[in-house]
């Protein structure tokens, strides 16, 4: 399973991942935005939230009173985001499967998916998998929303893919915890998901990431995206 021993060790000795039990205000702001501006109502949403890591968001969904199931490889990880829903009472499922396999859902059985910063681990044969399950397993008027790292302009990125260069296009592997990156131009990630999707909308964003107690300025891909023909 892709990736999955690098990632249980960052949960059990973090050096990426935060920890952190709210979601994030990009997340928010698109919440609002699908409020706001789509009319939608989260409280009847069935979501899949990929890569579901100590369950943030998915808890925070699930909170609302939507109908949340989150995929994670991490044990320690799933661990923790069952235990935090418990503490606060919201009934998140939680699986445990890589995101770049079959989905065990029904067709078009989600009304939101959601991928933030998780698909970026995947390789190419998975990364396929995971397109076309994601378009399978969301409705007709379904939402996916994808937070993915973006190449263009990011100078951390273009320093790891020059000195430090994975085996497949535009990846390099992490030197702090040997993990497998890949970062989108804004042609690629339009190319790659168009295959599926539709882009209602698309902006790059600045974050800091920091890793091994120092922080770095990263450059985000922040896109809602609906079910093409
Ligand atoms: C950067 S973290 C983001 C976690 C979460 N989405 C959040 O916003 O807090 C990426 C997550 O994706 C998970 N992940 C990476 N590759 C995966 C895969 N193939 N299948 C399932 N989960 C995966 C990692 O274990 C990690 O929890």
């Amino acid at each position: 399973m892709a990736q999955k021993k690098v990632w249980e060790k960052e949960y059990q000795n973090p050096k990426l991942v935060t920890g952190y039990d709210k979601p994030q205000a990009f997340f928010l702001k698109f919440l609002k935005y699908i409020k706001k501006d789509l009319g939608l109502n989260l409280g009847n949403f069935r979501i899949l939230d990929l890569g579901s890591g100590t369950g943030r968001n998915a808890n925070y969904l699930a909170q609302k009173g939507a109908q949340v199931i989150g995929i994670e490889i991490s044990d320690t990880a799933i661990n923790l985001a069952k235990n935090r829903a418990k503490e606060i009472g919201a009934e998140t499922k939680y699986i445990k499967q890589s995101i770049g396999e079959k989905y065990p859902f029904d067709d078009k059985s989600f009304d939101l998916v959601v991928d933030i910063t998780s698909s970026n681990s995947l390789d190419e044969n998975e990364r396929e998998i995971y397109l076309s399950e994601v378009f399978r397993v969301l409705k007709k008027d379904g939402i996916f929303f994808v937070r993915a790292l973006c190449k263009d302009g990011d100078k951390n990125a273009k320093f790891l893919l020059k000195n430090n260069s994975g085996k497949e296009k535009d990846t390099y592997i992490m030197p702090e915890t040997c993990l497998v990156e890949r970062v989108f131009s804004k042609d690629d990630f339009i190319q790659i998901y168009s295959k599926y999707f539709k882009i209602l909308k698309m902006e790059k964003t600045e974050s800091y990431s920091t890793i091994n107690n120092r922080q770095f300025k990263r450059n985000f891909w922040l896109v809602t995206l609906i079910p093409g023909q």
